[in-house]
């Protein structure tokens, strides 16, 4: 079996991206579970997972690490936002912001030993719900289907460190169909000009259509 390494905690197995479970014997989202060199890896799905794609179509900067601290908004049921948790390890956190009671019950069930996930139930837009709870982060990660996407992350950067990263997937379907994706992205982006600095913008096509995967730093 060839492994290779990606990033810290990311890897290539036999050329399927994947990272090392922290959750022995346990899977998240029905992934395949490999056992290589006294590790047992999760399979990474870049059709369910939009980190994924971006890792697999080159992305450069990947600043969540072992011990990072991510506040991660729109954990879902806790796909990607597992994989980050492997990728962090029992060092780092990450908060995990859901606003559907539905999605939060399954993602309890699947994610509740993952001792570093802190699932909170909580509008996004409104930070002041978990200001009490959520430290200050390495990493700011967002992925929801809303219309105020860029302002619901700009609310939320005060929790992350200045200099830090944001990953921000942008669905511009959800934003407005009558526009063109690249001019969603354009107004979105420029919502968050005078905060970030820009790093990458990267395509995640074929895996997710009219989304953008941008990578900013916190100025
Ligand atoms: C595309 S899914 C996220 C998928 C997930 N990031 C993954 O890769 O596993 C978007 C999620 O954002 C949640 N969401 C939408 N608006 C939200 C808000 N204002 N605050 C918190 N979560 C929100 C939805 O309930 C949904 O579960």
């Amino acid at each position: 079996m060839k492994i290779v390494k990606l990033f810290d905690g990311v890897y290539l197995v036999d050329g399927k991206l994947a990272t090392e479970n922290i959750e022995k014997r346990h899977r998240v989202y029905g992934e395949e579970l490999i056992h290589a060199n006294n590790t047992e890896y999760r399979l990474w799905n870049p059709y369910r997972s939009k980190l994924a794609a971006a890792i697999i179509n080159k992305l450069k900067t990947l600043e969540i690490k072992q011990g990072s601290s991510v506040l991660y908004i729109g954990s879902a049921t806790g796909t990607t936002s597992s994989h980050v948790s492997d990728i962090v390890g029992n060092d780092g956190v990450v908060y995990c912001i859901e606003i559907s009671e539905r999605n939060m019950r399954q993602f309890l069930n699947s994610c509740e030993n993952r001792e570093n996930m802190i699932p909170i139930l909580a509008d996004a837009g409104k930070p002041e719900q978990y200001s009490d709870i959520v430290s200050e982060c390495d990493v700011l990660y967002q992925d929801i289907s809303t219309r105020n996407q860029a302002e619901i992350l700009l609310r939320n950067a005060k929790f992350l460190k200045r200099g830090g990263i944001a990953y921000f997937a942008i669905k511009s379907q959800s934003i407005d169909i009558s526009k063109s994706p690249n001019e969603i992205y354009n107004n979105e982006l420029k919502v968050l000009e005078k905060d970030f600095n820009m790093l990458e913008k990267i395509d995640i096509e074929p895996y997710e259509k009219k989304h953008m995967f941008a990578v900013l730093r916190k100025k």
